[in-house]
């Protein structure tokens, strides 16, 4: 089990990079004076009290909407190559992480934000990838360094989509 969830971790590491080098390529020329200047491009200093991080990054409003599509996007956040959840329309869901249905009822809104920016943190041993760090990781390619997997406004999106999750997963079964 433990090596199965490391294989998946790497494979979604290996994922969300490609991914990454996709979404990048196109629009990087035009995009990288903007994003050099924003402080949403690099991962942002936060501060962490217990197991939650309390403020939103950077001060920015989560869109609850654009956060329930980075979490369907098989491409962008992946979370349910481990992760089920209320999404009806997503045929094949991950199994070896829990249901994300109820996530806003158990836990509170900084501790969705830790869990999001660095899960490992908190569970080293975690297949969790930490989407908002940039320090202390192994083997990242030149292009993605000081780059994470999820910008502080797209963390706040998808912390907002979370929180929204409060019905626990006997009630978001499907008929
Ligand atoms: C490679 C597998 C994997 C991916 C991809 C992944 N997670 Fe997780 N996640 C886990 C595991 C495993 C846990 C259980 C906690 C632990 O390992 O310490 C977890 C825990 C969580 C939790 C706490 C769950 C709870 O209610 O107890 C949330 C919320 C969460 N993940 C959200 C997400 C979101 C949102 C994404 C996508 C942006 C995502 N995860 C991507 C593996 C993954």
């Amino acid at each position: 089990m433990a090596s199965r969830a490391r294989d998946i971790r790497a494979a979604a590491l290996g994922a969300l990079m490609l991914a990454g080098v996709c979404a990048q390529a196109p629009s990087f020329a035009q995009d990288s004076a903007q994003k050099s200047a924003s402080p949403a491009a690099s991962a942002l200093v936060y501060d962490v009290r217990e197991d939650a991080i309390p403020a939103p990054l950077g001060g920015l409003t989560g869109d609850p909407a654009r956060g329930r599509a980075i979490v369907a996007d098989r491409q962008k956040g992946l979370c349910l190559l481990c992760h089920a959840g209320p999404f009806p329309e997503q045929r094949f869901q991950g199994d070896i992480a829990p249901d994300l249905a109820g996530a806003g009822a158990r836990w509170s809104v900084g501790q969705l934000r830790m869990r999001m920016v660095d899960a490992a943190r908190l569970n080293p041993a975690t297949s969790m990838p930490s989407y908002h760090r940039t320090q202390g990781l192994a083997r990242v390619a030149p292009a993605f360094q000081a780059k994470p997997i999820l910008d502080a406004q797209e963390i706040e999106d998808v912390v907002a989509f979370l929180a929204g999750l409060r019905d626990g997963p006997a009630a978001q079964e499907k008929p």
